[in-house]
């Protein structure tokens, strides 16, 4: 997995960062609806274990509003309702030992472990993408706080790479007026 780990990360990231997880879980046990701002190797090491995982583009599901939420106030502030009617739109994996599933950045999802004992691995890591989405909706919050109404992420390049340039300014004329974040991916 850490093979793994790299070669997407030379693909899809200047930040070198993924980390390794193991789940040890009792009998019937369920991880509640939620999602995670990185991508996700779920392995099944023992046991079965069944992955209910949703799009991430379904605005239905997690709107812009919800995001820029999330982003900007952090996931103890943003909880994600699930409903029943939500589950029609899910992707369901039941793995076993030896298979897996691949949890998307951002894609909402819910785990339930079978009758069984489970350990999973768990290969999260970040990418490019994830820090420019977090970026881009930390801005797109500030503009709604602002009374705008902005345009969503993706939506347009054009506007995306616009604001991307607004924020590297920002942060670049704070770091030479000595008022760092350096970081791209800290908050502003
Ligand atoms: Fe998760």
């Amino acid at each position: 997995m850490g093979e793994l780990g790299h070669w997407v990360m030379r693909k899809n990231s200047s930040r070198r960062q993924f980390e390794d997880w193991i789940f040890i879980t009792s009998p019937q046990s369920i991880s509640p609806f939620q999602f995670d701002p990185e991508h996700n190797f779920l392995l099944q090491i023992r046991g079965k274990k069944t992955v209910h995982v949703f799009d991430q583009f379904d605005r239905a599901i997690l709107s812009e509003k919800y995001l820029e939420k999330y982003y900007t106030e952090g996931s103890a502030n943003a909880k994600l309702d699930y409903t029943e009617e939500m589950q029609k739109k899910a992707m369901t994996f039941d793995i076993n030992p030896g298979e897996g599933v691949f949890v998307p950045l951002t894609a909402p999802h819910w785990v339930k472990v079978e009758d069984n004992v489970s350990i999973s691995l768990s290969v999260t890591f970040y990418c490019d993408e994830a820090d420019r989405k977090a970026r881009l909706y930390r801005f797109n919050s500030r503009l709604r706080r602002l009374g705008m109404t902005p345009t969503p992420y993706r939506a347009s390049a054009f506007r995306d790479a616009t604001k991307e340039a607004v924020i590297a300014t920002y942060l670049k004329t704070r770091q030479l007026l000595g008022r760092a974040p350096t970081q791209t991916t800290d908050r502003y």
